[in-house]
């Protein structure tokens, strides 16, 4: 756990999802117990989305994420304060899981696109950093900055 905190980044995982094999029926399905990394409290999906528009920009103390791009796509930029890392989604198969304690900056690529967010925690907005030096003093605070 305690390596969990200290590096979160090492932990992100694109999911391949499961789905119906007969292309013609097409459909992809995600098994709680099986699929995902963490039990899953709340769903919730970003809607009406257009090419450009920016969101997140926040980081979760505690909250785990899977982020599915169930309609367009989407470029995810995952930052533990000292690295990033990026991710198109671009396919409903796809699952990015996002360990808690990263930044995370999500651009829309095209318009109409649609994020399905699963998460391991209800609502709680004091789970949230949303000033971005407040979340370096943060990462700075949780992991030691040298071995010495
Ligand atoms: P936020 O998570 O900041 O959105 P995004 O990362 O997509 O830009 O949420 C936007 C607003 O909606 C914010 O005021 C909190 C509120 N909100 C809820 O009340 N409940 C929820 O489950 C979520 C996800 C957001």
């Amino acid at each position: 756990m305690q390596n969990s905190r200290k590096e979160p980044l090492k932990l992100v995982r694109m999911l391949k999802l499961p789905g119906n094999p007969e292309e013609h029926r097409q459909v992809t399905f995600l098994e709680l117990d099986d699929n995902a990394p963490f039990a899953v409290r709340r769903v919730y999906w970003i809607h009406s989305l257009s090419a450009g528009e920016v969101r997140g920009n926040h980081a979760h103390r505690s909250m785990q994420q899977l982020l599915i791009a169930v309609n367009g796509s989407f470029r995810v930029t995952l930052d533990d304060g000292k690295d990033n890392r990026e991710f198109t989604l671009s396919s409903p198969f796809q699952a990015l899981w996002v360990p808690a304690g990263l930044w995370r900056h999500i651009l829309t690529l095209a318009d109409q696109s649609t994020l399905l967010v699963l998460a391991s925690t209800h609502f709680d907005e004091a789970d949230y950093i949303r000033d971005y030096p407040a979340f370096l003093a943060y990462t700075n605070a949780v992991v030691p900055s040298a071995d010495v």
